[in-house]
């Protein structure tokens, strides 16, 4: 790439934002007058962080009503610092009602963890992929098709990562003020723009194996 379209490449961003500014002002003269107040968002998504699967596009949401957390392949890793720390955040301060987990088919990361290929760094991130894929070794040894079988693990670790929510002490927390809390999976297909609702939902009262359960 020549450096002139470089240049021009992330010009366009800036100059789109411009675009975007005087559309919004367009509908909604007050549009930034009123979003400048607070934030006041019932929703929190944890996606992938794939360019394709924009949380507030696909969901024909606007600024203002979605927190975003987003990693690869949308994993709740109990050690991962900033998915519990926009979590907590989410939960105690800006008190959403729904935490979606959201995964896609054709996901990188799920393709790379069938894979028995090293990618460097990012192999200990996908090894948690791997870790699900173990839990759910029988159902998917069963599948020969490829697609079929890293469609169907895309699937599978939207709902263990919905368990993983239901694991950490911040929604358990939630469940136990009574606050209205529910957790959900999601799968969102490239191909033709759908949402696939797992129906793994989680409220308070779903179960939760014992070991994971905190007293209050
Ligand atoms: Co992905």
């Amino acid at each position: 790439m020549s450096a002139e379209k470089l240049i021009s490449l992330y010009q366009s961003l800036l100059d789109g934002n411009k675009k975007w500014v005087n559309d919004r002002l367009e509908e909604n003269p007050e549009f930034f007058k009123e979003l400048s107040k607070s934030q006041n968002p019932p929703v929190m998504w944890i996606g992938c962080s794939d360019s394709r699967v924009p949380a507030n596009e696909i969901t024909n949401t606007r600024p203002g009503e979605v927190f975003v957390h987003r990693n690869i392949a949308n994993m709740v890793v109990h050690t991962d610092i900033n998915m519990l720390s926009v979590l907590d955040y989410a939960l105690t301060v800006l008190n959403v009602q729904h935490v979606i987990v959201c995964g896609h088919y054709n996901c990188g990361g799920i393709n790379a963890a069938l894979s028995r290929t090293q990618f460097g760094l990012i192999d200990n991130w996908l090894r948690n992929i791997k870790d699900v894929h173990r839990l759910h070794k029988a159902e998917l040894d069963l599948i020969k098709d490829p697609e079929l079988k890293a469609n169907r693990l895309t699937e599978l670790n939207v709902t263990e990562q919905v368990y993983n929510l239901s694991k950490t002490s911040a929604v358990q927390q939630a469940w136990d003020q009574d606050k209205p809390l529910m957790i959900h999976g999601w799968v969102y297909d490239v191909s033709n723009g759908l949402i696939n609702d797992l129906h793994v939902s989680k409220s308070k009262g779903s179960t939760i194996e014992d070991i994971y359960k905190f007293d209050f």
